[in-house]
Parts: structure tokens; sequence; C-alpha cells
């Protein structure tokens, strides 16, 4: 069983959405199992017992919640170290507003995470631009959420379809690549 951990910061809502439609789509996939934390309830243990690791944000000030890099500094900081968590498989997504249309820090945020499963050694996985919903819900670094439309009112009942399947599609992919990895041993 390969077991795909997302770690999510999230307010208001929209990246937990998008938390449990990625593990929708990880456990999709024979053999793989979703275990969804909040940056703050995540351990040390549940990441070293998982085969990946994927890390969503609610955007702030065009950067990762607090509570998540916390979780990174606090928490993996410490595996990191001790070289615990070299090779296994890692990826992103965030949730903003969508103040400016692009995205509003999303990308930022995704790149900035993607810069520290990189430093922790972790193989990652994006977002390919033939993904279901990759018009309206991915960029390269993985899918994204907003929780307004474009003339800034609010999107109702949380993560529209088309954004939802980018979402559900990473985690689809992170679990195929965790499953033809786990259990062996690839980086350092
Ligand atoms: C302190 C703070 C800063 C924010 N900065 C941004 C921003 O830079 N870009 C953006 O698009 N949204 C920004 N937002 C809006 C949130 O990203 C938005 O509310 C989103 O729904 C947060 O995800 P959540 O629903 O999982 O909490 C900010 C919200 C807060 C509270």
């Amino acid at each position: 069983m390969a077991k795909v951990l997302i770690v999510y910061a999230s307010d208001y809502g929209g990246a937990k959405k998008m938390a449990e439609v990625l593990a929708g789509g990880v456990d999709s996939v024979p053999g793989c199992q979703a275990i969804l934390k909040t940056a703050e309830e995540a351990a040390a243990e549940d990441v070293t017992s998982a085969d990946a690791l994927v890390l969503g944000s609610a955007v702030h000030m065009a950067s990762m919640h607090w509570k998540m890099k916390k979780f990174i500094d606090t928490v993996c900081g410490g595996l990191w170290m001790g070289d615990k968590i070299n090779g296994k498989v890692g990826a992103v997504f965030a949730c903003g507003s969508g103040y400016g249309n692009a995205g509003g820090g999303c990308e930022l945020t995704m790149l900035a995470m993607l810069g520290n499963l990189a430093e922790l050694g972790l193989i990652l996985v994006t977002l390919p631009k033939n993904s279901p919903g990759y018009v309206k819900g991915g960029l390269h670094w993985g899918p994204y959420g907003r929780a307004h439309n474009e003339d800034l009112s609010p999107i109702e009942g949380g993560l529209p379809d088309e954004r939802a399947a980018a979402a559900r599609q990473h985690g689809v992919n992170v679990a195929r690549v965790a499953a033809a990895l786990a259990g062996k041993k690839l980086l350092g």
C-alpha cells in the first residue's frame, strides 16, 4: 500500500476542499491511500511513514500560510537534518482569492513550497498541461483554486468542477508515482 500524506493549511476552506478532492484522486488508484492532516496536526512520524508528501496552502501575501511554513521548518526541517525523507515523492497545490486574475500569488506560493520539497530531497511531481481541468485550475507546478470569480464575487459552493478536475488528477498522478517507487531506495 502506497501512502500519500496530504498536509494543508486553510482558514476559509478552499485549500481544505482541494485537499479532499486530491485525496479522492489518490484513493482511486489501486493500492494507494490518502492521509489528510492539517499543518498543525501533521507530525514527523506521519511524514516518515508516508511514501509521498503533498503540501497545500492558502495564499497569504503571495506566499504560503505561516502554519505551512512552520510545519516545513519545524517538522520537515528536523527530518532534513537527519536525511530521513530523501527520495520520497513530493507535490504541491494552492488556493488564493484570485485577485489579479493570474492567481494573485498562487504561482509564487507553489514555487516556494516546491523549493522547500526540493531541499528536502523529494522527487517532485508537477502537473502536465494536458491534465483535465488544467485550463481553469492548473499551473505547471500543480493545481490551484480561487475563492473569488474574475469579477471578485465569491465562488459559491467551493471548488468548481473544472478546477476540481485538476486537483483530482494531481492526486492520481502523485499516487501512481508513489506506488511505482514505494519501498525503493533511489536517492543517496
Ligand atoms: C492575510 C491574508 C493574505 C492574503 N493574501 C492573498 C494574496 O496574496 N493573493 C490572493 O489571491 N489571495 C490572498 N488572500 C486570500 C486567500 O488566499 C483566500 O481567502 C483563500 O480562500 C484562502 O484559502 P483558504 O480558503 O483555504 O483559507 C489572503 C488572505 C489572507 C487572510
